[in-house]
Order: C-alpha cells, then sequence, then structure tokens
C-alpha cells in the first residue's frame, strides 16, 4: 500500500499588542476610543456592549450614562448595544452563572465577530468577560479598561484570562491577546487604597525579575507612592506595564508552552494563599507574602545576597504589606503544609516540570525544578510578621 504524503503548513498569526494610556475615556471629545475603531476614519459603524464592574460604577456615579451619552454623541461611529453590570472582585470568577449571562446578552446584543466587547473593571472582571469574549463565537475582539493599578500593570496588559473552577484560580481560560488595553488613570482616583497599592507589589515583582533600575526607581519613589501621588503612582503602572508586555512580546514563549513563568515569580504560594483565605487576602496581598518567601528561599539557598534579601523584604513592607498570613501555616489533610501542597497544583497549571522561578540579584532570577520542603518550611518561620 502507498502512503499519502502528509500535508503540513505553517501558520503565522501576527499579533498587535498595545496599550494606550488617556485620562476620561469617555468625557465627549476625547477620541481615543473612535481613533481605535476606525483608524483610518472611513466612517464604519461598530456594535459595541459594555462590561462594566459594580466597584467602579458605584465609585464612579454617572458612568453608565456618560457611556450612553458618549455612544449618542458618536452614534455614526458607535453603534451601542447595551451596558451591562457585573459583581466586583472574585465573585464574578467563582460563579458560572455569570458567563452564561455575559454569553446570553452577546447573543441578545447581536454581538459578532466584527463588534467589540468592552470591559472596564479590576482584573477578576476583565478576566472573566475576556475569557467570555474569547469563547462566544469562537472569538469576539475585546478592549480592557482596567481601572486598578494592578490590572493597568499587569493583569489587563497579557493574554491569558481566565475564570475558577473546581475549587481552582484560572482553571479554565484561554490566551487571547486583547484588540487593546486603555489605561484611564481617571479610575484610579476612585480606587481604595489597599487596591491602589496592590500594583506596587506586581511592579516590584517584574522589576525583580527583569530590571533592577525600576526597583531603584520605586525604592526612591516609595514615600510618594504610598501617598498615592498621581504622577508616581502612573509612572509606576507605565513601566509595570511596558516591563509586562515586553516581556510577553519577547520573551519567546507568549502562549506559555514552556513551564519557566518569570512573570509568576512569588506565585505559586501566592494563589495557594488566595484559595485558603477563601479570597480574604487579595491577589496582592497574597504576592506580597510569595515574593517575601521566595526571597528568603532565595536567599537560604545561596542565591540572593544577604543586602538585597533585607532591601526586597524593606521595600514589600514598608509599602505597606504584611509579609505573613496564617493561612500559611494552615495543615491539609495529611497533617502536610497546605501551601507547600499547592507546589503540585502550580506544577499542574504549568504543566510539565515543576519550575520555580528564584533571585540570584535584583533584576536577575534562576529558575529551579525542585524546592526543599524544610527549606521552605525554615523560610516561612523566618518571614516578618506583625
Ligand atoms: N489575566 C492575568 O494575566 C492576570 C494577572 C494577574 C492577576 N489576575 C487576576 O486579577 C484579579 C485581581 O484583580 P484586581 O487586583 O484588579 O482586583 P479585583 O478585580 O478583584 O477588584 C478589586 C476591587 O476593586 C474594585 N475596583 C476596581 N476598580 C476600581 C476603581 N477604579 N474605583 C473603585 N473601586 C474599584 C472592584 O470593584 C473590586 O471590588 C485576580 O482574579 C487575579 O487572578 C489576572
Ligand atoms: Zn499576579
Amino acid at each position: 500500500m502507498t502512503l499519502l504524503p502528509s500535508i503540513e503548513h505553517s501558520i503565522q498569526i501576527p499579533y498587535q499588542l498595545r496599550v494606550l494610556f488617556t485620562e476620561n475615556a469617555f468625557a465627549p471629545d476625547n477620541s481615543l476610543l473612535l481613533d481605535l475603531l476606525d483608524p483610518q476614519g472611513v466612517g464604519f459603524r461598530s456594535k459595541v456592549a459594555f462590561y462594566l464592574d459594580e466597584g467602579v460604577a458605584q465609585a464612579s456615579p454617572g458612568l453608565v450614562e456618560q457611556i450612553e451619552s458618549y455612544c449618542q454623541k458618536h452614534k455614526d461611529a458607535l453603534d451601542l448595544r447595551g451596558i451591562s453590570l457585573l459583581p466586583a472582585g472574585e465573585a464574578i470568577k467563582n460563579t458560572s452563572s455569570y458567563l452564561r449571562k455575559i454569553y446570553e446578552e452577546i447573543e441578545d446584543w447581536k454581538i459578532c465577530r466584527h463588534s467589540y466587547v468592552i470591559a472596564i473593571g479590576g482584573g477578576a472582571l476583565l478576566d472573566a468577560v475576556g475569557f467570555a469574549a474569547a469563547t462566544a463565537h469562537r472569538g469576539i475582539r475585546h478592549i480592557r479598561f482596567p481601572t486598578t493599578t494592578l490590572g493597568q500593570g499587569d493583569a489587563g496588559v497579557g493574554v491569558k484570562n481566565g475564570v475558577n473552577y473546581l475549587g481552582k484560580k484560572n482553571f479554565v481560560g484561554t490566551f487571547a491577546p486583547p484588540f487593546a488595553v486603555v489605561n484611564d488613570f481617571a479610575f484610579l482616583k476612585t480606587l481604595p487604597e489597599k487596591h491602589l497599592r496592590n500594583g506596587f507589589i506586581e511592579a516590584i515583582k517584574v522589576a525583580l525579575v527583569r530590571d533592577a533600575a525600576f526597583f531603584d526607581w520605586i525604592e526612591i519613589n516609595a514615600d510618594s507612592l504610598i501617598r498615592s501621588e498621581a504622577q508616581a503612582v502612573q509612572e509606576l503602572v507605565h513601566r509595570s506595564a511596558q516591563l509586562h508586555v515586553q516581556h510577553i512580546a519577547t520573551s519567546g514563549d507568549p502562549f506559555e508552552l514552556g513551564s519557566a513563568r518569570p512573570l509568576d515569580f512569588g506565585h505559586w504560594a501566592a494563589h495557594k494563599l488566595e484559595q485558603l483565605s477563601d479570597f480574604r487576602l487579595s491577589h496582592g496581598e497574597a504576592v506580597a507574602i510569595g515574593i517575601a518567601l521566595d526571597t528568603l528561599y532565595s536567599l537560604k539557598k545561596g542565591f540572593l545576597d544577604h543586602p538585597s534579601a533585607s532591601r526586597i523584604l524593606f521595600l514589600i513592607r514598608r509599602l505597606g504589606f504584611a509579609t505573613y498570613a496564617k493561612e500559611i501555616e494552615q495543615k491539609s489533610a495529611n497533617d502536610e503544609n497546605a501551601v507547600i501542597a499547592g507546589l503540585e497544583e502550580f506544577r499542574e497549571h504549568l504543566g510539565g516540570m515543576l519550575t520555580i522561578t528564584l533571585l540570584t540579584g535584583i533584576g536577575s532570577r534562576i529558575e529551579v525544578h525542585e524546592m526543599d520542603t524544610d527549606i521552605i518550611l525554615e523560610s516561612i518561620g523566618e518571614l516578618p510578621r506583625g
């Protein structure tokens, strides 16, 4: 029997990752959104559906009306199909009925693959709406408007989305680059201090694994950041977004096919802590503890020098983060430390071999494939408390 030759073609899909910066995107004369949807100005009318974080809507009374009147004023370019409010925070990622609601609205509003789903909110809302948009009709263009520092500098500018399922963070999700990300700094004015701070820790994280000069900048500007000074916060967000996007675009593994995940430095423990605390600990608070733990571990393994470790722990605490939470000592059913048991879940989440990023200095890293339980426990014991 003659075997027929196999057929093989490579398919290349160029993606453009763009993060635009503005203030008051829905002020009547702000043309950013219009330019984005119709860059040649040919007069194309786009269907748009808005998804709004209830927390953001509450903090900015009149936002819904502002979007409606913006769309009305620019009705030749924007065909507003609907504005939907969704619950704030992790709740939206934990409950599948919200996904159903989004899919039903996409259907009712006749949102197609040439329309736009525009999500405005914290990282959790962006993750859930991004997932619905990426899967409805096998992928509708979506535009993210992150409204938190964490979203504008990290969660909102990446290519991932997802919801929590089977008790696991981001168990269901896709890699789907957004059509665009719009960082509107006006939203940060209403962000509670606790959430404002969360973006600082992801900035420290990306500085630690990629950019020593940025770490120095955060140290120098710590007082301005603590005082929530707009200029410092905006510069931190801009630099953090730039480093995150640069990493995704140039690391050679945008869709995380390998197991190394430097942007997840400090996250193996953090994901478990969020879950063990029933999300009492926010993502940022958990990451602060995770970074402190992996810093001490890097020190104890001899990768990192003492002065660098002290600088890192000091900066985390100076920016107002705790470096300890009781959940880090919680025991699992078989009397193991529950966070350490989470290493296996992290391996599953990465796929393949366990790969943990550790520090060899501020701005430089190493990947390891095993973690020493006794040294993790010693590091937990030495986490600064109080
Ligand atoms: N997709 C990714 O690559 C990625 C990366 C990092 C984190 N994440 C996810 O992001 C989520 C955390 O996101 P987050 O820190 O933005 O928090 P969040 O989405 O949980 O929002 C926090 C709270 O702040 C409120 N809020 C948001 N913006 C506001 C504003 N401008 N004014 C007043 N209140 C406002 C929200 O209503 C909510 O109550 C987690 O689910 C995490 O897993 C995703
Ligand atoms: Zn994170």
